[in-house]
């Protein structure tokens, strides 16, 4: 049976796409029939305590994903800087004339009792999530507004609500996205453009299993640890997110502005 391809037509980037949420968020919208960019980076953050995506990572993912869909490409941006992400996005408005679904996904997670926590690790936690996804904002909304259409998409986390054991950069920066995210909502609604956030629970991907090793748990105990507030106790995956930004990409959203779609387990609710 044909897939349904309610995003035929569209451009999408997804940063943070070389694995994890990002990489099956990417596949979702091509799925959907969306030309994607998996957006990543191709240098290490030294601040965070597990590895991160690398060029090879990126390469492989896109690779994968087109024997399905040709119409996926890599991009190499470090969201933190201005001159990449401009460049990432003249890059995809000058090959495909316009960009229409930003899905700002990268993210990093250092957990430490605030006496450990470095101005380093503070700044590249803020920097990764909440200005990154600054940039990546400013940079696409002018062709979007201009067009008449368009859809951002934060994957916050349920610690943009709700505060997380020893993750106050983590908590501060999610925070921030959560404002980020509204208060871009009320400045593009005219203009047919959407903001929203997800705000999954605990997914298994390498954030998780690095954190892990960070507190010295195994990635079973980690999950399960982490998994232990959602209401099943059974963690969410990186489809159930993807399936969330999937419709708030849609025309169906088109009224959704300003929200936050938990795909926690009802985690938030206690
Ligand atoms: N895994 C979870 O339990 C969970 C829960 C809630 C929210 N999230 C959020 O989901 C998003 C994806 O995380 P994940 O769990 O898939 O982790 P992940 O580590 O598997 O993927 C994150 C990706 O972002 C990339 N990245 C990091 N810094 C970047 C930068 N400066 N520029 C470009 N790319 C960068 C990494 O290289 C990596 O490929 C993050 O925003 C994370 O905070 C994850």
């Amino acid at each position: 049976m044909a897939q349904p391809t309610p995003h035929s037509g569209k451009v999408a980037l997804v940063t943070g796409a070389a694995r994890g949420n990002g990489l099956a968020i990417a596949q979702a919208l091509a799925r959907g029939g969306a030309t994607v960019y998996l957006a990543d980076l191709d240098s290490p953050l030294p601040e965070i305590p597990y590895p991160l995506s690398h060029r090879r990572t990126l390469e492989d993912a896109v690779e994968t994903l087109r024997a399905a869909h040709p119409r996926v490409y890599p991009l190499i941006c470090d969201v933190r800087h201005e001159d990449q992400v401009r460049q990432a996005i003249g890059e995809i408005e000058r090959a495909q004339g316009h960009l229409d679904i930003l899905v700002n996904n990268a993210g990093v997670l250092a957990l430490n009792p605030i006496a450990e926590v470095s101005e380093a690790q503070w700044d590249v936690q803020m920097d990764v999530i909440a200005k990154g996804a600054f940039h990546c904002c400013r940079l696409a909304l002018p062709g979007m507004n201009a067009r008449g259409w368009g859809r951002v998409i934060n994957i916050a986390s349920v610690a943009g609500h709700r505060a997380i054991g020893l993750g106050v950069a983590y908590t501060a920066a999610k925070h921030a996205l959560i404002g980020l995210t509204r208060a871009l909502a009320m400045e593009v609604a005219q203009q047919n453009v959407t903001v929203n956030a997800v705000c999954p629970g605990t997914v298994p991907t390498p954030l998780i299993e690095g954190t892990a090793q960070a507190l010295h748990l195994t990635a079973q105990q980690a999950l399960e640890r982490f998994s232990a507030r959602h209401l099943t106790g059974r963690p969410v995956s990186p489809e159930d997110v993807a399936a969330a930004v999937v419709w708030l990409a849609s025309e169906e959203a088109a009224r959704v502005t300003g929200s936050s779609l938990f795909v926690d387990d009802g985690w938030h609710v206690q």
